[in-house]
């Protein structure tokens, strides 16, 4: 990757339609389906107002939507009417022919600096521990986070952004 063309921005309401391509590339259509999940889940959390401002961000080469990360409000705790917010982080994809590249890792490494400079207390994600632990995320239980289904297990991971995080379940938006 030519890092002079890779840029990364928040999302902008012009993007919906570039961004629903970037997943419908990365994911998987699951059998009987039209399409990936994630892309309903993405427009769903959009339409909800579930996504985070100047977190949610896309990578662009040459001007193109090449990269997506979706952060949507979660709470820990009690649940949204009395949770402590938190950020559920996904889905992230990259099109199938950049990938590798690192644009993923640049989506990864700027959403943590994001959301700590926004005052955000933990980043809570569904995913591959292989990939993810390089981003600091840690098994949620290993820092006294569950869950919202306890059999996720080990693929269920937090990234703690301050000493004080708040514990308990963690819960997502409506949408997940
Ligand atoms: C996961 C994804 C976002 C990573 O983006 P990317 O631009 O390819 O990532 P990068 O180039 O920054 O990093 C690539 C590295 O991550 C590794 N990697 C990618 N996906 C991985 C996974 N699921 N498990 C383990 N390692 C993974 C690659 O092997 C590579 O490793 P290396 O750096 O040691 O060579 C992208 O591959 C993708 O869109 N995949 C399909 C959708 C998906 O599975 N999203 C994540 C679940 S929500």
């Amino acid at each position: 990757m030519d890092e002079v063309t890779l840029m990364l921005r928040p999302e902008m309401p012009g993007d919906a339609e570039a961004v629903a391509s970037v997943h419908r590339a990365a994911f998987p259509v699951p059998e009987g389906a039209d399409e990936p999940m994630e892309v309903g889940l993405v427009a769903a959390l959009r339409d909800g107002g579930h996504l985070l401002e100047g977190v949610t961000l896309v990578a662009e080469v040459d001007d193109r939507v090449v990269g997506h990360v979706a952060c949507s409000r979660g709470w820990v705790g009690s649940g949204s009417a009395g949770g402590v917010p938190a950020v559920g982080i996904g889905p992230i994809g990259v099109l199938p022919a950049v990938q590798g590249r690192g644009v993923g890792a640049a989506l990864m490494t700027t959403v943590t600096r994001l959301a700590t400079d926004a005052g955000e207390t933990l980043l809570a994600l569904l995913g591959d521990p292989a990939w993810y632990a390089r981003f600091g995320y840690v098994t949620s239980t290993d820092v006294g986070v569950e869950a919202p289904d306890p059999a996720w297990g080990v693929h269920f991971q937090v990234r703690p952004l301050v000493p004080d995080h708040p514990t308990g379940r963690f819960h997502y938006a409506p949408p997940f």
